[in-house]
């Protein structure tokens, strides 16, 4: 059975988009880090928020663009949005609804992982019980504003235990699990 897990780079104040959604951030901050290189192969498919697809990329203007890790991973996504577009993209499935998009990504993934890409998707994977791990890359800059990590308006009290740290030039890898 596929676990579901939030993948994302963080700047230390705890933003996944700058400004705007701003990402050309990130792109100094994409190097060869040995954690992201043994996830990639354990996704089975994507789950991701239809802002995250339509929106900037630290790759923006290079043959990279548009293509998840880069390029360094392909198959099944599953992208949530209430607006699917008249046209058809390939490998792409438009979901109407998260446990549509859960259900379908999860059969889609095997005894892989499904990623999920977007922090709004994430945080309603969280309240839905659905999210097993969280994979957080987190890059030294400050930012200063965006899109948070997980926001919860009023404040929650969400419990995480450590998998694993790591450590790359680009970044520090936290791995961990939502204790339910
Ligand atoms: N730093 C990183 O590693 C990283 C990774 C990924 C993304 N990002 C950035 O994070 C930002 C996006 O995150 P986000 O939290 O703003 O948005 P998001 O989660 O990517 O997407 C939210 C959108 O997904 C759709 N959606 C969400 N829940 C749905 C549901 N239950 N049913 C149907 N549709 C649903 C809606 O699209 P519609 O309005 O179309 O209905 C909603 O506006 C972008 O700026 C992106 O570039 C950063």
């Amino acid at each position: 059975m596929a676990k579901m897990l939030y993948s994302v780079t963080m700047s230390l104040d705890g933003f996944i988009a700058g400004h705007g959604g701003d990402m050309s951030w990130l792109t100094e901050h994409i190097g060869p880090n040995p954690t992201v290189a043994e996830f990639i192969p354990q996704i089975g498919a994507l789950l991701v928020g239809n802002r995250t697809f339509g929106g900037d990329d630290p790759h923006r203007g290079t043959e990279k663009e548009g293509k998840p890790f880069g390029g360094g991973w392909s198959g099944p996504q599953f992208i949530l949005t209430h607006n699917a577009p008249a046209t058809a993209v390939p490998g792409v499935t438009f979901v109407g609804d998260l446990d549509s998009g859960v259900t379908a990504a999860k059969a889609a993934a095997g005894d892989k992982y499904v990623n999920i890409l977007g922090a709004e998707v994430a945080r309603q994977c969280l309240e839905a019980g659905v999210l097993d791990e969280l994979l957080v890359f987190i890059a030294p800059v400050l930012l200063g504003d965006g899109v948070r990590l997980f926001d919860h308006p009023g404040g929650t009290n969400i419990k995480l235990e450590r998998l694993s740290l790591t450590h790359a030039p680009s970044a520090t890898n936290l791995w961990l699990r939502v204790v339910s």
